[in-house]
């Protein structure tokens, strides 16, 4: 996951304690896409928390697909596991995450693919200085 990381995203790279942190405290929200010889070319990640008003929600910590691998639906197919987990699992009441105002893959996949919508627009949210939108997906009606 680090390697497909690296390629992907490498100013947001994790030690491999948060791989390992995620996967034992909330196992079933992790996935990651293989190709035939079983190597890595997509993950998501996700925890469970709580918000000021009791709520639980899942919250989506990183997506990548590796280059050639995009536009096949595989980070469709991972987030639609990871949520439903989410709701069934561990009952969330919905769905955030943040993502760069200048990813547009990513806020294609969020708001157009998988009916995100924006919550908040958060100023100099990231270490470079760049603003992020904050999603979400309710799983009430
Ligand atoms: C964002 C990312 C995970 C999408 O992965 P993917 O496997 O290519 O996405 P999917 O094939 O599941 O795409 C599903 C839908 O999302 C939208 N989408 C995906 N890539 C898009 C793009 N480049 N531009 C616009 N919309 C896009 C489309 O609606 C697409 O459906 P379609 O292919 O039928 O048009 C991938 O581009 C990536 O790894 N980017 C670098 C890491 C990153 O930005 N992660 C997210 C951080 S918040």
């Amino acid at each position: 996951m680090q390697a497909c990381n690296l390629q992907t995203l490498p100013s947001e790279n994790n030690p491999l304690h948060y791989y390992v942190h995620h996967m034992l405290t909330w196992p079933s929200l992790t996935y990651v896409a293989e190709d035939a010889r079983g190597r890595i070319v997509g993950y998501v990640i996700a925890r469970m928390v709580e918000d000021a008003a009791g709520a639980v929600y899942g919250h989506l910590r990183a997506l990548s697909v590796l280059r050639s691998y995009r536009r096949l639906g595989l980070a469709r197919k991972l987030v639609l596991q990871c949520q439903e987990a989410m709701r069934t699992t561990y009952r969330a009441a919905y769905v955030a995450l943040n993502v760069r105002k200048t990813n547009r893959a990513a806020f294609g996949l969020y708001h157009d693919a998988l009916g995100f919508a924006v919550h908040e627009a958060r100023k100099q949210f990231y270490a470079n200085g760049e603003d992020a939108y904050a999603m979400r997906f309710s799983f009430e009606p």
